[in-house]
């Protein structure tokens, strides 16, 4: 029988720190990059064990353009760069980024401790394009001040909403992961009232109740995010955002957007319904407030692959698409791509994601 891979820890117990490293590998870096991938499991287990009490988890992940300079043989089915949406309004910039390296915990210093011996073990075989400390806010409240990720799934909807399956057996049990980093205008924010701040979200600010549909905006931020299969059932992901920043203001401060999901359609969908507008115009009102500076997708692969990798490419990576819109004209808006747009009434139509 075969046994069942094992997932990286990407459910855990929301923690009160994490740690994002986003990377790109410099040319020559990919062997190095294969050793600290393979490490990162036995590496994170060493760390977690000095206080296991603080949920320790580090999760890497591989993004389109990588995946082929760092391994031979069949790439995950759906493993693609992050679709750029141009809104008449407002943009999701797809930025450069070839590893993800999430880390969390209830200590901090462990996740700085992990991610010191990544970067340490990695030295200059990559570049830190980002590197975001991420905290918790009062009551898991992004700093807007609402809760973040009451509708989360739980449990077994969990697993099912972020695991590949049998649609792609040689990648079954791995993920996939799509970041943006917001930079959010709060004195713009907090000069609205409640109540139009409540439009934005579509919840009670204090407390967290849902408005009742007949009353939530349409440009709301959760009545655009819902999005459904061709049973009408809707389709999750599983969000870990932190707010992140300046107190101060001095510098940047915002929320850093991370959704696991068994397929790269549901946050493409989502972020297209934000952005474009459903219908197109009627974009996310919370955009006004927020702004992605950043925007990467990737793979998720399971504890079972990192710690027994494929071989490296035998021939070097063929000039794969970049992972990245260099500029406005190599953007892909809706409009522009090349495949069906999905259906305009907020379902994905393709059904089970599994
Ligand atoms: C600055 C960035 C963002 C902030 C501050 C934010 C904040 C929130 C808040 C406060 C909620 C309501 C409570 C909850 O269910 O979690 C929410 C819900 C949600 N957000 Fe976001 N979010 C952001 C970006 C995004 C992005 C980029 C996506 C998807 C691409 C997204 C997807 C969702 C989904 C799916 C829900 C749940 C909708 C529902 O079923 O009610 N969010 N978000």
């Amino acid at each position: 029988m075969c046994p069942v891979p094992i997932p990286q820890t990407i459910l855990t117990r929301k923690t009160t720190s994490a740690l994002f490293l986003v990377l790109t590998i410099d040319d020559g870096g990919e062997d190095a990059v294969r050793e600290v991938l393979g490490d990162l499991p036995t590496l994170t287990r060493a760390v977690s064990s000095r206080a296991p009490e603080a949920a320790l988890a580090a999760i890497a992940s591989i993004g389109s353009a990588a995946w082929d300079r760092l391994f031979d043989g069949p790439r995950p089915r759906s493993l693609r760069p992050f679709v750029v949406y141009q809104g008449e309004v407002h943009t999701a910039p797809a930025t450069p980024a070839d590893l993800l390296v999430h880390i969390k915990a209830d200590r901090m210093d462990l996740c700085f401790e992990v991610g010191r011996l990544v970067t340490d073990a990695l030295g200059d075989a990559v570049t830190v394009v980002d590197e975001v400390h991420g905290f918790r806010y009062f009551d898991l409240r992004d700093i807007i001040g609402f809760v973040d990720g009451t509708e989360n799934p739980v449990g077994q909807a969990a697993i099912d909403a972020i695991t590949v399956g049998d649609e792609d057996p040689a990648f079954a049990g791995g993920s996939y992961v799509a970041i943006q980093r917001y930079v959010t205008d709060l004195e713009a924010w907090n000069a609205l009232s409640v109540p139009e701040q409540e439009d934005a979200i579509g919840r009670t600010k204090f407390d967290n109740v849902e408005m009742d549909d007949d009353v939530k905006p349409t440009n709301s931020h959760i009545a655009l995010n819902v999005v459904t299969g061709a049973d009408g059932e809707e389709i999750d992901v599983v969000r870990d955002n932190m707010p992140y920043g300046d107190a101060s203001g001095s510098g940047e401060r915002g929320t850093f957007y991370i959704a696991y999901s068994a397929g790269p359609d549901v946050t493409e969908e989502m972020l297209r319904k934000m952005f474009v507008g459903d219908p197109p115009g009627n974009y996310d009102r919370l955009l006004d407030f927020t702004t992605a500076v950043t925007g990467a997708q990737f793979f998720t692969p399971t504890i079972d692959f990192l710690e027994d990798l494929p071989d490296p490419p035998t021939a070097p990576a063929d000039e794969v698409d970049g992972d990245t819109a260099t500029s406005p004209d190599d953007r892909v808006s809706t409009s522009e791509r090349s495949e069906p747009d999905p259906p305009t009434d907020g379902s994905l139509g393709i059904g089970s994601l599994h």
